[in-house]
């Protein structure tokens, strides 16, 4: 029988996250649980790249964990983990950082994009692509969706897939199919910019009711008076609002920005009830989660335990191809 098709992905723990981030990841990822054996896990290893600080690694970690299941990620649908639960990770980076050129590596953009926005030029941040090369071959992963700014990481996993299978034996490793979701349009941000941490323009998933709405009221709008019809294009509050309406309360939105004689206020009171109700759900989810760690622990472990398996199968097979075992 075909075994069901294995999907991967895995999300940085970076902190608070933005509609965004929610949109663009984090919505993507939950919705593979009806696709097919789908692995989602956090890359916490990854993001030590970028964080120092021990209390925040593991706030980010707990933080992503309980936003991912308050969003509907239902973990007996998914093997569900934490990356650094299952360290054979690093020892199929070390063989495959043996069949990796430098040259392979200093081609990635991201490298030097994160170099240049002031993070420490590290030598894991250097490697960073082999480990997610490890993390998609440690659990055979036949394809793998993210979104456009990790494609060249998928090129670099296939190539060394491709360099380990000639040099130790077709089967080796499995070469994954990258999936790129070019159709995530990007989210704007409050000014207009894309929505990004980086900017602070951003509108956190569970902020604050009366803060949130603040951040809704400061969207830039021009200065047309109430009465008269508002540019449709260009504007920033219809494709946030879009996000979050159905279609009838989008036209409507758009209807009145053609007729004129509602302001922009009015339009940023609707966005930010809209954007309210569309997270009660996760909210409310979020706060019994939060109230219950023992359960998120929990989940992990269990997680850790099924991913391990898997881990501990093909490094077995990966060690006797090479000649460790
Ligand atoms: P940020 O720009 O806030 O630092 P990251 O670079 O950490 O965000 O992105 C984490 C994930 O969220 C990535 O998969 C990225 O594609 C997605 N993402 C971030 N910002 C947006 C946005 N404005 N619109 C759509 N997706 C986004
Ligand atoms: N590098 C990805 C990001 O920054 C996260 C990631 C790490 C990942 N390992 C992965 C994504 C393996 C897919 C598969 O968003």
């Amino acid at each position: 029988m075909l075994r069901a098709m294995r999907i991967l992905t895995g999300i940085q723990p970076s902190g608070t996250l933005h509609i965004g981030n929610y949109f663009g990841a984090m919505k993507p990822a939950i919705g593979l649980q009806d696709e097919g054996e789908a692995f989602i896990f956090i890359a916490d290893y990854h993001s030590m790249t970028t964080v120092r600080d021990p209390e925040a690694l593991r706030a980010n970690v707990r933080e992503v964990a309980i936003d991912l299941l308050a969003c509907g990620l239902d973990p007996q649908k998914v093997v569900f983990f934490r990356q650094s639960d299952v360290p054979e990770v690093n020892e199929l980076a070390w063989i495959l950082s043996t069949v990796c050129p430098l040259s392979l590596l200093e081609k990635c953009h991201s490298y030097k994009d994160k170099v240049a926005r002031g993070i420490s030029p590290s030598h894991a941040l250097f490697a960073y692509p082999v480990l997610m090369a490890a993390d998609i071959l440690l659990y055979d992963a036949a394809r793998v969706p993210v979104g456009k700014d990790q494609k060249q990481h998928l090129e670099v996993t296939r190539d060394l897939a491709g360099k380990v299978n000639d040099a130790y034996g077709e089967g080796t490793l499995v070469v994954p199919e990258p999936v790129i979701r070019d159709e995530v349009a990007v989210v704007p941000g409050l000014d207009g910019q894309k929505m990004s941490k980086s900017y602070n323009n951003g509108l956190p998933m569970f902020g604050a009711e009366k803060a949130s709405k603040k951040l809704i009221m400061r969207i830039v709008t021009d200065s047309t008076p109430v009465e008269d019809p508002k540019p449709v294009d260009g504007s920033l509050i219809l494709p946030l609002f879009r996000l979050f309406a159905d279609d009838a309360a989008y036209r409507a939105m758009v209807e009145d920005h053609q007729r004129g004689g509602v302001g922009y206020g009015d339009f940023k009171k609707r966005l930010a009830e809209a954007y309210w109700d569309y997270f009660a759900p996760m909210r409310a989810r979020r706060e019994e989660l939060m109230a219950d760690s023992g359960h998120v622990d929990e989940v992990l472990a269990r997680g850790a335990g099924q991913a391990r398996n898997e881990a501990a199968r093909v490094v077995g097979r990966v060690r006797r191809a090479v000649g460790l075992a």
